[in-house]
């Protein structure tokens, strides 16, 4: 399947344990690095639309925690996992390619994987 990757950071720019809010056609997204394993969501709350970029990375269950209400979602599929929120984010497929780092929306059913 073709899918269309945006170049959104470079490598050095997220490194492991951190993770920096970065923009893909116009969609502003968080991009996460968990012990070398990068991982792209929206980075806008589906509950009242904060930014999860400015909230916690939970290295250990694979997900990022609101800064708002601390509602967190699953950083591979953008499901919710903790309340308030109960709608996902989307999620996006990352690659690396040599220092690039780049992003596709992730198909919704891949995303039950
Ligand atoms: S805005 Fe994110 S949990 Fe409320």
């Amino acid at each position: 399947m073709a899918e269309n990757f945006t170049r959104v950071a470079s490598i050095s720019e997220v490194p492991p344990g951190q993770m920096i809010p970065v923009i893909a056609d116009g969609a502003e997204l968080l991009l996460a690095n968990v012990g070398g394993r990068l991982f792209a969501l929206s980075k806008v709350c589906s509950h009242e639309g904060a930014y999860l970029s400015e909230g916690w990375l939970k290295e250990e269950s694979l997900e990022v925690e609101c800064p708002l209400h601390e509602g967190r979602f699953d950083l591979q599929s953008g499901r919710p996992t903790k309340l308030p929120p109960d709608e996902p984010v989307p999620a996006y497929t990352v690659k690396v390619e040599g220092d690039d780092v780049l992003v596709a929306p992730l198909a919704v059913e891949e995303s039950g994987r």
